[in-house]
């Protein structure tokens, strides 16, 4: 199903880079962004949800539409992708994942040091003087869709805690963008696992990756356009990803 000039690739390759989206934890049962019908911007309003305005103008509902997605999570299982993608690091000198999801399905499978460009749902900290607020992992039962559940607040200050995500208009975590992107301009293979790729500047990294001469590969059940240079695989991630793994490595 791979090609051979791809397994070949991934089996000569010094530094190889997965770098996923939403997409990647579907078959767990997390919900994509963007895909109709299910995508959770298909359904919620992000403006009412995932900017710091939205937070201080109603703190209970955001947090409580955090905790439903958190505990989503909890309850959720890495799939045959992230499996694959945590097995791929035995096989190649060296390998970064490089992540936009919020949740730790890839360490869950056992990935190391994984980069979360857009945070996570597990490190939640007070919107005021940024203080980490640890959380007990499950401390109830899934909240139902569209419950508010009023913040826990800051030891130190006070302030509302908030989810560790990154919210649209607001800057990427300095130290995993930088990472990311290095990552991205040394790599040989870079796979880009179930994304959109249209969400900036973690969308940026692809093409980073491509102008440094590294073999690009799209896996994705919905095909979109790319150049010539780069490689679609078009099929589920975990698919696609067990059949790499096992055409490159045996
Ligand atoms: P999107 O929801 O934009 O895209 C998900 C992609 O996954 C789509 O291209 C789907 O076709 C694909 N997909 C669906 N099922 C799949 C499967 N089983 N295997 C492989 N691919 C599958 O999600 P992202 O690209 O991750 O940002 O979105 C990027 C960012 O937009 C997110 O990190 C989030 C969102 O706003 C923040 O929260 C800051």
């Amino acid at each position: 199903m791979i090609t051979s000039t791809l397994s070949q690739q991934l089996r000569k390759a010094h530094h190889v880079v997965a770098f996923t989206g939403a997409g990647t934890s579907a078959e767990s049962g997390i919900p994509t962004f963007r895909d109709a019908l299910t995508g959770l911007w298909e359904r919620f309003d992000p403006a009412q949800l995932a900017t710091p305005e939205a937070f201080r103008a109603d703190p209970s509902l955001c947090w409580g539409w955090y905790e439903w997605r958190r505990q989503k999570v909890v309850q959720a299982q890495p799939n045959g992708a992230h499996l694959a993608i945590a097995e791929l690091a035995s096989h190649v000198p060296k390998m970064t994942v490089v992540t936009q999801n919020v949740d730790d399905l890839h360490e869950r499978a056992g990935s190391q040091d994984v980069i979360h460009l857009h945070g996570s749902l597990h490190s939640p900290r007070c919107i005021d003087c940024g203080l980490a607020y640890t959380l007990p992992l499950a401390s109830y039962d899934l909240p139902a869709e569209g419950s508010r559940i009023e913040p826990p607040r800051c030891s130190a200050c006070d302030g509302y805690v908030r989810p560790g995500v990154v919210w649209f208009g607001e800057m990427l975590p300095e130290d995993a963008w930088s990472a990311g992107l290095a990552a991205a301009e040394e790599c040989d293979v870079f796979l880009s696992i179930g994304t959109s790729g249209i969400v900036y500047p973690a969308a940026e990294l692809p093409l980073r990756a491509l102008g440094n001469g590294a073999t690009v590969v799209h896996i994705n059940p919905a095909r979109f356009d790319i150049s010539s240079q780069e490689h679609f695989l078009e099929g589920p991630a975990s698919v696609m990803m067990q059949s790499l793994l096992r055409d490159a490595f045996g």
